[in-house]
């Protein structure tokens, strides 16, 4: 059986491939894009080694960030802590005992040039997990680099800035849909404007699979949240080559590796048609889906935890077949606590080794004309269209999700997991065969706690430092945008020059905007 449920026949055969294989796959870098979205992929460019990292202060990201670097990481992943996510300063009593925990704390254009000390930003690409105040660490990011000398066409890098999946699955929103899909919006007009290098959004099915979305339901829920935010844009009044190239996504890759790389290549030739047949795009960059792939947290497991490391190799080798353009490799260790340096350098040496010391990177989709995963290509795009108009039935994806109609799907399946890991009939190495009757202690690193009075001081001093009447007038601008239909990021942008904090600049959108409150119908 399948993680979508369908059955995997111990035998495929000529019989199993799709009719007309050849027209229908389309060639590497051409529509629909089911060999890939590059013509040369990792023939000419390995994938984008992208590690997620970020703890504690900015000081303490910024090294991991150097250490990284030098390891080989070919692109930076900022992780920030919750205060930062949910737009609280880490002096906010809402957020006691979560700052510097689950990544980085930021609060002003102070830390945000900390955290890129010493790193060129025209140099590097960088993606921000940020989603409500998405809008808000990207100016930050430009503020710091205009800092540098370096101007926004310069800059190239990813906001997350996915609010739909947030109240799926994660649950870092703030404000309701509607202004939230406002800002988003705006975020793509600004970013067309000033950032034209920037990928606007990273439309994400990962945190839904990590809730116990199956393969077609996470492709399913994140290109209905995909059509959505076209949709938002296109009634703002924005030209749908002028924003489509920009999109990106995020998925997961699990250890079930002719699934994920059959889930791969369906969702890239549902997109293309999306894009061109439905939305009228004629820009081939706009039908093409780029993601980056991180393999699945939530296979990761606290028992013998270096069998992490077979399970990272094979995900992460199902995202590279899979034609991933971006790749996070977890940690063995994370399942137990944030990432060592060595656990972190392990995960990264894994990519090299994909990369470097196989022959993955020699030839494009070595899949294509598989009996198993072209059949399973074509499985698992039946599905996810299918269960793509079960959500539209609903009007909208934003519909769908009031209802609690993607929550309870995702909430199913997981149940069903966890009942046949229980059961045994699902195995996991290490939790329920092939255990040990004595696990070995391993030593975790530690988030110093003094963090929160640390972020606090720096707080303090930024507050008495600065000039309280710019910042002041800037946030009645940008009161007034969010009251009115002008782009919202340039009053914020001038907030945050003038040293606001994101604190101040998400309250005052709370203000005019107020608080996301999720019906209880579900
Ligand atoms: N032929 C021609 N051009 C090529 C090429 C090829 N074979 N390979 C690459 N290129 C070009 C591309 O066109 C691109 O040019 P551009 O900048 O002018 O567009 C450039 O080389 C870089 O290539 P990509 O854009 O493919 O690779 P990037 O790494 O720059 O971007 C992305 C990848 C998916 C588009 C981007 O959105 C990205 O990096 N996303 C990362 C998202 C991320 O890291 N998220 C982390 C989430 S962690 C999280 O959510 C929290 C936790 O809970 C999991």
């Amino acid at each position: 059986m399948s993680e979508s449920g369908f059955p995997i026949k111990p035998i495929y055969d000529e019989n199993d491939l799709p009719d007309h294989l050849v027209s229908r796959l389309g060639a590497p870098g051409e529509y629909p894009y089911t060999r890939g979205v590059y013509k040369t992929m990792y023939t000419s460019r390995p994938w984008t080694m992208r590690q997620y990292a970020g703890f504690g202060t900015a000081a303490e990201s910024n090294a991991r960030y150097h250490q990284l670097l030098a390891a080989g990481t070919t692109g930076l992943s900022v992780a920030f802590d919750l205060p930062t996510q949910m737009g609280y300063d880490s002096d906010d009593p809402m957020v006691h005992g979560e700052v510097g925990k689950v990544g980085v704390a930021i609060d002003s254009l102070d830390d945000m040039r900390l955290l890129f000390d010493g790193i060129p930003l025209d140099k590097v690409s960088t993606s921000m997990t940020i989603n409500a105040p998405a809008s808000l660490l990207l100016l930050l990011y430009q503020l710091v680099a205009e800092e540098q000398g370096v101007a926004g066409p310069a800059l190239n890098g990813t906001i997350q800035n996915d609010i739909l999946k947030e109240y799926i699955a994660r649950g870092t929103y703030i404000f309701p849909p509607k202004p939230s899909l406002r800002l988003v919006a705006d975020t793509f007009a600004y970013c067309r404007a000033e950032v034209p290098r920037w990928n606007t959004i990273s439309i994400s099915g990962y945190h839904m699979a990590e809730a116990g979305a199956t393969p077609v339901q996470e492709i399913a829920f994140t290109l209905a949240n995909g059509a959505e935010y076209v949709r938002a844009a296109l009634a703002a009044g924005l030209g749908i080559d002028d924003f489509a190239p920009r999109l990106s996504f995020f998925f997961v890759a699990r250890t079930t590796l002719l699934e994920e790389v059959a889930k791969f290549r369906a969702a890239r030739r549902i997109w293309a048609r999306l894009m061109r047949d439905e939305f009228g795009a004629k820009d081939p960059k706009s039908w093409m889906l780029r993601f980056h792939t991180q393999t699945a947290g939530v296979q990761l497991t606290a028992q013998q935890p270096e069998v992490n490391l077979v399970r990272v190799a094979v995900q992460g080798l199902a995202a590279v077949l899979g034609g991933t353009q971006s790749l996070h490799t977890n940690s063995f260790d994370e399942a137990i606590a944030l990432p060592t340096e060595k656990a972190a350098r392990l995960a990264l040496r894994t990519q090299q080794v994909l990369a470097y010391e196989t022959d993955l990177t020699s030839t494009v989709d070595p899949f294509a004309g598989s009996y198993v995963v072209e059949a399973m290509t074509a499985e698992i795009e039946t599905a996810v269209v299918e269960l793509m108009d079960r959500v539209f039935a609903h009007g909208s994806s934003v519909e769908a999700i009031e209802t609690g109609f993607q929550k309870r799907e995702i909430e199913t399946s997981a149940y069903k997991v966890a009942q046949q890991i229980d059961a045994g009939e699902r195995v996991v190495v290490g939790l329920n065969r092939f255990t040990l009757d004595e696990e070995e202690p391993y030593e975790p690193l530690r988030v110093d706690p003094a963090i929160e009075k640390a972020q606090a001081a720096r707080l303090a001093e930024l507050r008495r430092s600065r000039d309280a009447g710019p910042v002041e007038r800037a946030l009645d601008d940008l009161r007034a945008a969010a009251k009115g239909t002008e782009n919202v990021l340039y009053p914020m942008r001038e907030a945050l020059r003038a040293r606001a904090t994101v604190g101040e600049v998400s309250g005052a959108l709370r203000e005019v905007w107020g608080v996301y409150r999720p019906s209880d119908r579900f």
